[in-house]
């Protein structure tokens, strides 16, 4: 059986990170979503939160799980027995960080990072970005789940 583990801050998930999600789910039997908990960064959304919000996309999948985790991404690995960290690319200015991560966490553990691109429509996409729009009133519609929409309407007050 094949275990894929989609680490990330998730701080709302986006529609690109779900479409990164989606793919995993067709291409390995089982994947674990995993959620950084006490990131440097202030999150928006509670730990509860993300959760709920990912399991309300990721439910319909039937093979996605759902965790938190704190400290090293290869011990979390280890933990649930995955056999690759999964990560999506938007960008080649991703690439950089992302390498340097995945080739960090082979010489901790050994464990194979693989990447997925992100479909082209959400290359520009970003957490950081959809909370700003929100924030000041723009709309994200279409580029996250519905739910994280009203969520981060009633969030932002916008
Ligand atoms: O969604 P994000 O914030 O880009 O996700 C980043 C994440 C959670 C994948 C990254 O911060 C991470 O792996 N954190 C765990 C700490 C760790 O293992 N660091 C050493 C590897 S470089």
């Amino acid at each position: 059986m094949s275990t894929a583990l989609v680490p990330g801050s998730f701080d709302p998930p986006t529609n690109g990170h779900i479409d990164v999600i989606a793919r995993c789910s067709a291409v390995f039997d089982r994947v674990v979503v995993a959620i950084l908990l006490n990131s440097t960064k202030k999150p928006l959304f509670t730990d509860e939160e993300r959760l709920a919000m990912l399991a309300t996309s990721c439910d319909p999948m039937g093979n996605v799980e759902l965790t938190t985790f704190e400290g090293l991404l290869v011990d979390q690995a280890a933990s649930i027995d995955a056999d690759v960290i999964v990560k999506g690319l938007r960008a080649i200015s991703d690439f950089d960080y992302e390498l340097s991560m995945a080739q960090m966490n082979r010489n901790l553990s050994g464990i194979v990072t693989m990447f997925v691109a992100t479909k082209p429509e959400f290359g520009y996409l970003s957490s950081s970005m959809v909370k700003e729009v929100s924030r000041l009133g723009g709309s994200v519609s279409g580029l996250v789940p519905p739910h994280v929409e009203e969520a981060l309407k009633e969030r932002t007050g916008s």
